[in-house]
């Protein structure tokens, strides 16, 4: 019974915890100053495309968004399109609201690329589906990183082909971003040859169990999500983010006890996220910008930590053997991932670590390029947030990018 207990209250910090990650950072009180992606990108005056309510394969409706040059309309001599692809529970907003300076949609757009920025199912732009309402229907919110990968992915490619004609892309993903490339790449072989570089930003592909105490436990009690979820109802990202709402509001918003409780929260949360370098102007910014998703996302990533392998999805013994032929599901195959790619971690990331890194690079045969970001302040979220993301990181991604395009024009 005690280890009981002791196994429920690890998964409530944990999930508590992860909520604080994606509603970023710092306290409540100062909630203003948000903008959806589409009022970010006017305001700073960008050239905007939307594409709307693109369907996938299972009837999921995305919104794409589109910056197709910078102000000046200065454009590359070759126009591979790059897809930014957001982390879990996040979405296109993460590449502009960082502002002209360091949004990585602006500065690409402005060295003449054309720049395209996913929403993946369940996020707050492509929260919609040809049937199912996702806030009726516990079944909209079945699916993982999986289902993008598999669906969500290749619809976004179909889509700028047929806007652009360009049959090869850059792909640049964060966090749970690269996580998708990978699940397609490995399942369809075939989307290799539409990547001319993948940028991994923070990859979660092969995890290693962690140093990280809240990862580390927290997918230990793995087995109780899905009868906890059943129970309490709670498939979908939205209500669950209601109830740990109460919860931030609860501990975030007060001095004393709560506050350090918080702040603790946080910090595991991110893996020790630095404060020194964020940009205090953007916490309010950041705070409003809520987020989306699917339960069976984390879990699914729990799973693969308790298995230590890059696999599909566990639905238990008897679904898996209907589903897939074997008891234990199948892990993604690394060496059918064949694209180049360009790996970024850092050793103070303690969810995305070094050794996850390196392990990777290695698996893959095409890792061309692989960077350790020389602080060991630089946490998981800070290749978006750092103030000096530019020079650290975003400056190698330009040069990356301007080799690989050009070798694939040749
Ligand atoms: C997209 O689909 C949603 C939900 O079906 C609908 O409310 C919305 O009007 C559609 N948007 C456009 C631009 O067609
Ligand atoms: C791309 O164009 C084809 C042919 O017009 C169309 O059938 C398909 O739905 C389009 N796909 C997307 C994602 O826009
Ligand atoms: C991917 O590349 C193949 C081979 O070059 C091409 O036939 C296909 O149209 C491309 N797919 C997309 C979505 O661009
Ligand atoms: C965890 O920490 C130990 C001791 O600091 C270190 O040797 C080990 O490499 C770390 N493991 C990972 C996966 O980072
Ligand atoms: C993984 O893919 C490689 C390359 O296609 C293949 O040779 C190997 O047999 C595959 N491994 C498994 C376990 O299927
Ligand atoms: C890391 O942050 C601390 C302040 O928190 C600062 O003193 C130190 O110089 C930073 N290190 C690097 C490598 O940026």
């Amino acid at each position: 019974m005690f280890k009981f207990c002791v196994l429920i209250n690890w998964n409530i910090v944990w999930v508590t915890c992860f909520f604080f990650a994606q509603k970023s950072i710092v306290h409540a009180g100062i909630n203003e100053g948000a903008l959806s992606t589409v009022d970010y990108i006017r305001r700073d005056g960008y050239p905007l495309e939307i594409y709307s309510n693109i369907t996938t394969e299972d009837g999921y409706l995305l919104d794409i968004h589109r910056i197709p040059h910078g102000k000046s309309q200065k454009k590359r001599r070759s126009q591979n399109p790059v897809l930014l692809v957001h982390g879990l529970f996040r979405s296109s907003q993460d590449w502009v609201f960082m502002g002209a300076e360091r949004g990585l949609a602006y500065l690409l757009a402005d060295r003449g690329y054309d720049v395209w920025l996913m929403n993946v199912r369940g996020s707050v732009y492509s929260k919609k589906h040809l049937t199912m309402n996702p806030d009726l229907d516990p079944k909209f919110w079945a699916f993982s990183w999986h289902e993008v990968g598999l669906y969500d992915l290749p619809t976004a490619f179909e889509l700028i082909r047929n806007v652009t004609k360009r049959e090869r892309f850059c792909y640049i993903g964060v966090s749970e971003g690269t996580t998708y490339l990978y699940v397609l790449t490995s399942l369809k072989p075939e989307y290799n040859r539409n990547i001319t570089i993948a940028i991994d930003l923070g990859p979660i592909v092969h995890l290693i169990p962690t140093n990280n105490t809240l990862v580390k436990y927290g997918s230990v009690t793995e087995p109780l999500w899905t009868p906890l979820m059943r129970f309490f109802g709670l498939h979908e990202g939205s209500k669950i983010v209601r109830i740990l709402q109460f919860l931030q509001n609860l501990l975030c918003t007060r001095e004393g006890i709560f506050r350090i409780l918080c702040d603790i929260g946080i910090f595991l949360a991110t893996g020790g996220l630095n404060p020194a370098y964020l940009n205090k102007a953007l916490i309010p910014v950041i705070l409003e910008i809520g987020g989306s998703g699917s339960l069976l996302e984390v879990q699914h990533f729990a799973q693969n930590v308790n298995d230590a392998d890059f696999r599909q999805f566990d639905f238990g013994r008897e679904i898996n053997l209907k589903k897939y032929g074997s008891v234990k599901p199948p892990s993604y195959n690394l060496t059918k991932v064949t694209s180049p790619h360009a790996i970024f971690y850092s050793d103070g990331d303690l969810i995305a670590t070094t050794a996850d890194a390196e392990t990777l690079c290695a698996r893959i045969p095409n890792c061309v390029y692989k960077h350790k970001i020389p602080s060991r302040n630089f946490s998981h979220f800070d290749f978006v947030l750092a103030e000096n993301v530019l020079s650290l990181v975003y400056e190698k991604v330009f040069y990356l990018l301007d080799k690989y395009d050009d070798l694939s024009n040749k």
